[in-house]
Formats: C-alpha cells, sequence, structure tokens
C-alpha cells in the first residue's frame, strides 16, 4: 500500500460502535482485567496501553501513520516539536559525548545546543550549510551524532542528505534530520541514510495553526532509548492534540500539492522585482543547492524567503503594509504568513551568528498558505510598492 494510503487508512481499532472517523481517546490511565494481566502489561510482556505519558491509541494512530509516510520503523510523538528534538539528544547523547550541528537551525535548537547541552557535558561543533566537504575534518573519536535541517529555517538551505548519510556511516554517527520544512511528503530523509527524522507537526502536518505536536521516526532500537526517556521524563502528546494531527495527515499531501504549486508560483513571478534584492526557493534554478534539491526533494515545499534591496527599514514596511498576509510566530497554515526572522525566532542568536547562516536584517520568510495564488502575489506586491 502507499504511505499516502496507509497515512489515510491506518487507524485505532475499530469499537464496539463501529465508528468510521477514529474515537478521541481522552483518558489519563487504561484498566486491566485482573491482576496478572496488568502486572504482565507492566512487565512489558503484553502491548496493552498502561498511561497515556507512556502510549495512547490516538498518539500511536499519529505515529503509525507518521512511520509510514516517512518509511520509519518506529516512533514516539511529543508535546511539540523542540521536546522532540531535545529527547533525541537527552536519550542518545551521554557527558562526554559531542554533536556536529549544522549551523544553520531554527532558534530554539540553537538555543538548546548552546545553552543547555553543556550543562550536561554535550560538546559541540557548528559546521557550515551548503559546505558538506568540510564537515569530516570537525568529527572527532567522541562524535556520536550528527543533527541537520534541510531546507534550512529561515534560509532554506539545502543540505545534502546522500553526502552526509555517507559520512555518517563512515563514522558510525547517528544522523538526525529535522524534516519538518520538507515533510514526508516532500522528502524522504530515511531514504537517504537517516537514522531519525523529527517533526514540528505543530507546522504543515497540522498545517491549519491549531495545535502543538511533534514526533520522533526511524530506528527501531533508538526509538527505544527516546520512548525510555520520555516514558519517565513526560513530554507526553495529549490525545486531543495528537487526534487533530492524524486526522490533518489524511490531507497532507493534497494540501503540500498545492502549498509547493502557490509557493513555486510566486516565487518565479517575484525574482527579479526591483525591491528584492534576492529570492531562495528550493525548486528555482537560481537557488545555489538547485542539483541537490532537485535531488532529494519531490517539490520545492511551501516556503520562499527573499532580501529586501532596503534592508531592515523596508522590511519593516513592508510587513506593515500586507493586508491580507498573516505577522505570526509560525508557519505552514492554510494561511500566508510573513516573517522577520532576524528580529523574532531567530532574535536570540548574536548579529555574528546571524549573519554567519544568512540571516541578514532585511530577510522575509514567506510561509505560503492555500488561499488562491493571485490574492498573495497581490498583497506582496502591493506591500512591495510601499516599503
Ligand atoms: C525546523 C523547526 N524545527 C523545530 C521547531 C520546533 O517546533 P515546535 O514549535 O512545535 O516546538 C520549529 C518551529 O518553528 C521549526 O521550524
Amino acid at each position: 500500500m502507499q504511505p499516502i494510503t496507509q497515512a489515510i487508512r491506518i487507524r485505532t481499532n475499530r469499537t464496539d460502535e463501529m465508528e468510521h472517523s477514529s474515537p478521541l481517546f481522552l483518558t489519563s490511565s487504561f484498566c486491566f482485567d485482573n491482576a496478572e494481566e496488568m502486572r504482565a502489561t507492566f512487565a512489558d510482556e503484553t502491548d496493552y496501553n498502561i498511561y497515556s505519558r507512556f502510549s495512547n491509541p490516538n498518539v500511536q494512530e499519529l505515529v503509525d501513520r507518521v512511520c509510514a509516510l516517512e518509511g520509519a520503523e518506529a516512533g514516539y510523538a511529543t508535546a511539540s516539536g523542540m521536546s522532540a528534538v531535545f529527547a533525541s539528544f537527552m536519550a542518545l547523547l551521554k557527558q562526554g559525548d559531542h554533536l556536529l550541528s549544522c549551523n544553520a537551525i531554527f532558534g530554539s535548537t540553537h538555543t538548546v545546543i548552546t545553552k543547555f547541552l553543556n550543562k550536561y557535558g554535550i560538546e559541540y561543533t557548528y559546521v557550515p550549510a551548503g559546505k558538506e566537504d568540510e564537515w569530516e575534518q570537525h568529527i572527532r573519536p567522541n562524535t556520536r551524532m550528527i543533527y541537520l535541517e534541510t531546507p534550512t529555517n529561515p534560509g532554506l538551505d539545502i543540505i545534502d542528505l546522500e553526502k552526509v548519510s555517507a559520512l555518517a556511516k563512515k563514522h558510525n554517527l547517528i544522523l538526525n534530520v529535522d524534516n519538518c520544512f520538507a515533510t514526508p511528503i516532500g522528502q524522504q530523509p530515511i531514504q537517504f541514510g537517516a537514522d531519525l527524522v523529527i517533526h514540528s507537526a505543530t507546522k504543515w502536518m497540522d498545517g491549519q495553526g491549531r495545535v502543538l505536536g511533534g514526533v520522533v521516526a526511524g530506528r527501531k532500537d533508538l526509538i527505544k532509548e527516546i520512548y525510555l526517556f520520555c516514558r519517565s521524563t513526560g513530554p507526553a502528546l495529549s490525545p486531543f492534540n495528537a487526534w487533530v494531527l492524524s486526522k490533518s495527515l489524511e490531507t497532507l499531501d493534497v494540501r503540500m500539492e498545492r502549498h509547493a504549486s502557490n509557493a513555486a508560483q510566486l516565487a518565479q513571478k517575484l525574482e527579479g522585482h526591483p525591491k528584492i534584492a534576492w529570492l531562495r526557493y528550493p525548486f528555482l534554478p537560481s537557488h545555489p543547492q538547485y542539483a541537490i534539491a532537485k535531488k532529494q526533494m519531490k517539490n520545492g515545499g511551501g516556503l520562499f524567503c527573499f532580501e529586501l534591496t532596503g534592508g531592515l527599514e523596508s522590511g519593516r514596511k513592508f510587513l506593515d503594509a500586507l493586508q491580507l498576509l498573516s505577522l505570526t510566530a509560525n508557519l505552514g497554515d492554510t494561511r500566508t504568513i510573513a516573517s522577520h526572522p532576524a528580529s523574532t525566532t531567530h532574535g536570540k542568536l548574536t548579529e555574528a551568528e546571524r549573519q554567519e547562516v544568512g540571516i541578514t536584517p532585511g530577510l522575509i520568510r514567506i510561509s505560503v498558505g492555500l488561499e488562491h495564488v493571485d490574492d498573495i502575489l497581490q498583497d506582496i506586491l502591493q506591500a512591495l510598492d510601499k516599503c
């Protein structure tokens, strides 16, 4: 069965009510018929649910659907994308280990790596996006994991998954890929050799800006460690959020097709506009890693970004002039969103760190929604006129 069919058809066991849509198992704990069954379940001799911090049917349905889409052996869902990122570090890295991370990553992930991992004696080195040939020289005897996003947030650099995966295999490292921007519809990192894939399900998976959620999927042995860490520390996803997210996966494929086609049309039409210094979209031939994007992605995704010729002041005027697009701290919604990463999501980076990863003062990131493409274009053009 095709993964997109599985993402629609995998479901919780039907109850005696014979419901068509999965019911919501809004329960903290689960009952046992007798003491022996309860003992056996706690001893891992059955796979019954015990408590929703450990597992829940709605959460499992979401995980199974994501695993089908990603081609993953196993998974675990968390309360947010960041708890999935953090759990993958804490469960798999220990004191004295070294993490090799691409430098172009989401702002909160940067904070976890630079401000918190050192409290547990875990070292890190940032390696440059777009220069994967240089990464090997930074691998140390204690390096245990390579972490990256592709496309990166917010600069939309594309990292060569095949190349980095070969490097990880050569040095016996875990390759951990945040696949939030591409979604499994656009790219399946496990196909290229990734060991783990992370999602902020809050973004395209929900797709309507309603709930937070995260998923980590991949190798069974690694997921087991993550599960054991999460089951005791408690970043569990709520059954309600899992139910919402799981229903959303049924439409992920058709939504991403439209998000990507809207984004591609807008990127083509806006590239070369006199108020835009440069524009980046993975499937535009002008993208510096266009060939890699074409090799590993099925579409260019729903995001593009551009630098205004007038820098920071133009950026402010542009955002203030928008009438239809939303100014909000999210992406991957039905509604198109404009954001200014330097003053928001990546505001905690130093100026030098921002410059290093291409977050310039006039950088605008557009998360393209499902509105009619002409309406989105009109709003962007009229705002460009005013800045
Ligand atoms: C690439 C990426 N990874 C992880 C996250 C964190 O996800 P969440 O906000 O669900 O914790 C985000 C949030 O914007 C993101 O863009």
